[in-house]
């Protein structure tokens, strides 16, 4: 056998501190420097080298503990019964990999039993609870010694909390303290305002709210929390059954989660995994994985644990929300109205589930609050399907070299002054449609599918079209030559992109067929309707709804062109920024002469009908539909129109009702803040009846 390796020794010395300092950052300050995903990696690293390498284990290494500690200003708690940290799985495997040792030990063929439950992303917590009242909370610490963090426990509780029913003289149980997203981002945007610093995750701003010495502070913090597990307790017979233990806590009032689900076998965990993967983003509380545990429990007895973990649950990880990566440079994109957005080039990082190379710096002002510089660490978080966003810069780790961004005076695509407005935070180039990138823009924009739809007519070809002088503005796409397209070579705009077999793409011709299709896709988007063709014209502030609330208010174009600012004003949503930004786009020679080539080319729509009654429980409602309806939204959109509602996409004190079908989200809590009344599917339905209109 080979001896061991020269400078394992040193690696595995210098892995256990690194682990040893981040966990410092994770538990003791809740101000990580890197992601959970990266700890990980870490430790899994970690773990192999001294497998490989067993002289140099050691009791002390961190493979072999929790990894929090006692930080100074809490007094110590010991834990009669260790918390314990659970083992983690990436993939299917590890999942069929540790129900297969649950058999093994049981002796068994059948399929085992497991109790499924999200795993909350917060901050492990013991409650100990003495003839019902909270008499003692402590943190998980280093697993064996927490921090007491009674008081301020209560305040998470309420002060005289007191257990339902004959709960045992002494019931100690364990589970998670965590921050709602809603709560999380509520308590952001108000440390934002205040200039402090944010919060990377909702775990972390948990963490940080609970272990605050001053419980005044965690009063003031929305915290909730969920028990999944048992410690000490006076009781002498529980249940043999986790669920049934489970129950039996919850029946005390003492909050259990409701995503719990009974399970069986392999198949059954990672089944609860993916379904539960498919909500995550509607849940109201971040999750990072599930944990599937086994359910009876003398199993668990029998299956025992490691130093760290028992042997009789498994955490099974979601892909990570959030990493740290680099920023590469800072480039600023010009979209269709001119609007100048900062954007960060990054490492690519894997991260909520895709790989992102780029992320939104918004406007000069995020800039300046994030102080976010080329070269520096940065924290990434994508959760759920929302855009990729920086949360903060890891100062510690920035180069000596960064140097502050400057904005520019010119225009990076067109050299024209750049101009600033809203005391400098958005940044305009004034050049037009002078600017190609404006041009650009406005092309993407009109054959977008909720404009013109107009299929095949991707980036790359409208880089080559305004590049090569052939289109300047949109009307130019209907004259195009089937010939002339079909010749056209499109050239790879990013020269590190590869094929799959890893060849450099190449710039490839169009050619006959896919020029065909394009001049057909050309031709039929000829006869579109009114609202598309608003909304296709770029006009700045005019959305998908505005456009469709002006085509119902006026029923054709040339009304809407000559009606004036009080006019517009008039129309239901709409108010005077918006109509100021209609007039100022209909005022302009060149706008109006776009109208007039793109009629000559042959496009029409039919006049609108102006249904909307006006005698209805919603006319001249505002209206926002949130959560899962018995219809499309569509339909549900269109029908509420008909019944005279102005449908808006967003909450605000002006909207009149919510219109909310299952999981109804954020929008439901925001609209609970603005005390505006929730509509049911139902009663929708009624006033729908009413109307003598269909319900979708
Ligand atoms: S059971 C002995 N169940 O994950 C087993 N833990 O890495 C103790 N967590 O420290 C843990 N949701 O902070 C368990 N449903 C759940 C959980 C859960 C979140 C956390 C907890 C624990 C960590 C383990």
């Amino acid at each position: 056998m080979a001896g061991p390796r020269p400078g394992a020794r040193a690696e595995i010395q210098s892995l256990r501190e690194r682990i040893e300092q981040h966990d410092h950052r994770y538990y003791v300050l809740d101000d990580p420097l890197i992601s959970d995903a990266e700890y990980d990696q870490l430790l899994k690293q970690l773990i192999k080298l001294e497998e490989q390498h067993p002289e140099y284990q050691s009791a002390h290494s961190p493979t072999r503990r929790v990894g929090g500690r006692v930080a100074g200003g809490f007094a110590p708690v010991a834990h009669p019964v260790p918390m314990m940290s659970l083992a983690n799985a990436m993939q299917a495997d590890e999942v069929h990999e540790f129900d297969r040792r649950v058999r093994e030990f049981a002796e068994s063929n059948a399929p085992i039993e497991y109790t499924a439950e999200p795993k909350i992303d917060g901050l492990a917590v013991s409650l100990r609870f003495e003839h019902g009242w909270l008499a003692r909370a402590a943190t998980r610490g280093d697993g064996r010694t927490g921090e007491d963090i009674t008081q301020n426990m209560r305040q998470v509780l309420g002060e005289d909390t007191r257990l339902h029913g004959k709960p045992p003289s002494l019931l100690e149980v364990r589970g998670e303290v965590f921050m709602k997203l809603a709560d999380f981002e509520r308590l952001n945007r108000e440390q934002k305002k205040r200039d402090e610093k944010q919060f990377v995750n909702p775990r972390n701003a948990a963490a940080g709210s609970l272990r605050q010495l001053d419980p005044a502070i965690t009063a003031r913090r929305p915290l909730s929390y969920e028990i999944y597990a048992i410690g000490e307790t006076s009781a002498d017979k529980l249940p043999n059954r986790y669920p049934d233990l489970l129950e039996w806590i919850g029946d005390f009032g003492i909050p259990i989660s409701k995503e719990r689900r009974c399970v069986k076998g392999a198949e059954g965990c990672i089944e609860y995994y993916e379904s539960l993967q498919t909500r995550r983003d509607n849940l109201a509380y971040e999750i990072d994985g599930v944990v599937y545990k086994v359910a009876r429990r003398d199993w668990q007895h029998g299956l025992g644990a490691t130093a760290k973990s028992p042997r009789w649950a498994l955490a099974h990880k979601f892909p990570p929300a959030e990493m740290t990566t680099r920023v590469r440079a800072i480039d600023l994109q010009v979209g269709r109205t001119g609007a100048v957005t900062p954007v960060a080039r990054l490492d690519p990082v894997f991260v909520g589930g895709v790989t992102v190379s780029n992320a939104t710096l918004h406007n000069r002002a995020e800039i300046e609050r994030l102080d976010v510089r080329v070269g520096d660490r940065v924290w990434l978080r994508r959760a759920g399907d929302v855009i990729p966003e920086i949360v903060r810069i890891l100062p510690e780790e920035r180069p000596k070299s960064a140097r502050p961004f400057v904005f520019p005076d010119a225009c990076p695509v067109c050299d024209t002054p750049i101009v600033y407005a809203d005391d400098g935070v958005i940044a305009r180039c004034s050049g037009g449609l002078f600017c190609p990138a404006q041009r650009k823009g406005l092309l993407r924009h009109f054959v977008s599918r909720k404009a013109l739809d107009i299929e095949g007519c991707g980036e790359r070809l409208i880089e080559e079209l305004v590049d090569s002088g052939r289109v300047s503005e949109v009307a130019d796409l209907y004259n195009l030559k089937q010939a002339e397209l079909a010749e056209l070579v499109l050239a790879e705009p990013d020269p590190d992109a590869r094929t799959k077999s890893g060849k450099p793409l190449a710039a490839r011709k169009v050619g006959k067929k896919v020029a065909a299709k394009l001049i057909r896709a050309l031709d039929e988007s000829r006869d579109t309707e009114l609202p598309r063709f608003l909304f296709g014209l770029g006009i700045p502030l005019v959305g998908e709804t505005t456009a469709e609330t002006l085509a119902l208010h006026f029923g054709d174009l040339d009304p809407i062109i000559a009606a004036d600012q009080e006019t517009l004003e008039q129309v239901p949503d709409i108010g005077p920024l918006v109509a100021k930004s209609i007039r100022t786009f209909f005022d302009q020679p060149h706008n109006r002469r776009v109208i007039e080539r793109l009629r000559k080319v042959g496009l029409r729509w039919p006049a609108v009908t102006r249904h909307a009654p006006t005698d209805t429980a919603l006319s001249g409602k505002k209206v926002v539909i949130t959560g899962t309806l018995s219809a499309p939204r569509p339909e549900i959109k269109k029908t509420l129109q008909a019944l005279g509602a102005v449908v808006s996409a967003q909450v605000s004190k002006n909207t009149d009702y919510l219109l909310a079908g299952e999981n109804p989200g954020s929008k439901a809590t925001k609209a609970e803040e603005l005390g505006v009344p929730l509509l049911t599917e139902a009663e929708y339905r009624k006033i729908c009846a009413a109307a003598g209109v269909d319900a979708a």
